[in-house]
């Protein structure tokens, strides 16, 4: 089956190979003038070129007009947090008194609080909770998901989590799903870190293994959670079983996990907020993506993470949602608009950093490249509701999207 989408606006196509780093001055080589056409078939695309000269020679496919408008790239969601129950708006109260995130930890808020709802949840509530949240995130422009576990916080549960992603991740016409495990996120409640370390070690991980699902690995290594040491054991005997790491770092102190995730080389050290210049430097070496999570400081009421530093030292860097409990957005625009509208971000270096950049630390299922539109790339897209590709981030608390592409077929908002 071959589709033509046609008359197209301004295509912010960001084709090239790697992520993509420092200031982007050469706007032409990732955006292409109106006029251009791209052939899919089935779920990849062909054949990118002139609109009137494609019209022409594939005068059988079925053409879908999107009459001027701008189209960039599906949109890839590096870090969330999908699959929970429970509700902790509460929380705000003491947000406004002034508690931190430790703190409200501690007063019986914060991780633990949703892992008891998750756990007293059935497969088939997390399923239609996790499959909304998925619609949500399609509406808002992401086609591909990576997503973890962690409000099981027991092998049980954390196991249940991985197979109820993997379950609602075979569902057509919804974002892609990439699993990670993320059983150390947290003590569970009532529980020590140090007593469920040794549980994570002994019987968790090896059943993680068993299982099979989780494609990758993650620890939240932060003082007052998981130590370094703990973080470096985990990961070194998840990389043994075969897994992809990624990290948790720096969320609320610089407490060294950048520089154990460039000694480890994981895929990307995420939150990374108060991580040190030199350390930043050092996963940059190590080819280690910095993973910006701007919505957590925004439900928080903090400041923001240095995108300007990153953009200066020509190091990686890509941005996500961090759905979760405590921030909750899927929506990449909208999470684009706090850098562009509040950082003085350009909207072609925040756009690649969650579709180009980000895709770089999450496979497509396919194995075909994603957060590109490319010759050869999963057929991933989306129509802007007009003629401009900067709006797709000045449009916050609205989609501002026409219309999705999703491996090859059209939903229409
Ligand atoms: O990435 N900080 C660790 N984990 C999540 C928050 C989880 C929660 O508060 O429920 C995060 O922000
Ligand atoms: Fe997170």
């Amino acid at each position: 089956m071959q589709r033509l989408i046609s008359n197209i606006g301004p295509l912010a196509h960001l084709a090239g190979s790697g992520p993509i780093s420092g200031h982007i001055d050469d706007l032409e080589n990732y955006v292409s003038e109106p006029g251009m056409a791209i052939l899919i078939e089935d779920h990849a695309i062909v054949k990118i070129g002139d609109n009137e000269e494609l019209l022409s020679e594939y005068d059988n496919a079925e053409v879908i007009d999107v009459n001027g408008n701008a189209i960039i790239p599906g949109l890839v969601d590096s870090h969330a947090h999908l699959i929970w129950s429970g509700d902790r708006s509460r929380e705000v109260r003491w947000k406004q008194q002034g508690k931190s995130y430790r703190e409200i930890a501690e007063l019986g808020g914060g991780i633990a609080a949703t892992v008891i709802p998750t756990r007293n949840s059935s497969d088939s509530k997390l399923s239609s909770i996790g499959i909304a949240r998925m619609r949500e995130a399609l509406r808002n422009g992401t086609t591909h998901m990576e997503v973890k576990s962690g409000y099981g916080l027991d092998t049980e549960t954390e196991l249940r989590l991985l197979q109820i992603g993997e379950d609602i991740s075979k569902i057509d016409n919804l974002p892609s799903l990439d699993l990670t495990w993320l059983g150390a996120h947290a003590a569970p409640p009532g529980g020590t870190i140090d007593d469920y370390y040794e549980e994570i070690m002994s019987e968790q991980l090896p059943a993680v293994l068993d299982q099979g699902i989780a494609r990758s690995a993650d620890v939240f290594c932060e003082p007052g959670w998981f130590s370094t040491e703990q973080t470096e054991d985990i990961l070194k005997s998840s990389k043994a079983g075969g897994l992809d790491l990624r990290l948790h770092v720096d969320e609320f102190e610089d407490g060294g996990g950048g520089e154990l995730a460039a000694d480890l080389g994981v895929q990307t050290a995420d939150h990374a907020h108060y991580t040190s210049d030199d350390a930043r430097a050092k996963m940059h070496a190590a080819s280690v993506n910095c993973g910006f999570l701007p919505g957590t400081p925004y439900s928080m009421g903090e400041q923001y993470p240095p995108f300007s530093k990153c953009m200066d030292n020509e190091w990686v860097w890509s941005i996500a949602t961090d759905f979760n409990p405590n921030c909750r957005t899927l929506s990449l625009p909208f999470i684009a608009s706090i850098l562009v509208q509040r950082n003085e971000i350009s909207p072609i270096a925040t756009l690649a950093a969650c579709t180009r950049n980000s895709a770089e630390t999450t496979t497509h299922p396919s194995g075909l490249i994603h957060g590109q539109i490319v010759e050869g790339g999963i057929a991933n897209m989306n129509i802007l509701n007009g003629p401009l590709w900067e709006a797709w981030c000045l449009q916050p608390g609205h989609s501002p999207f026409g219309a999705t592409i999703i491996e090859g077929e059209l939903i229409c908002h």
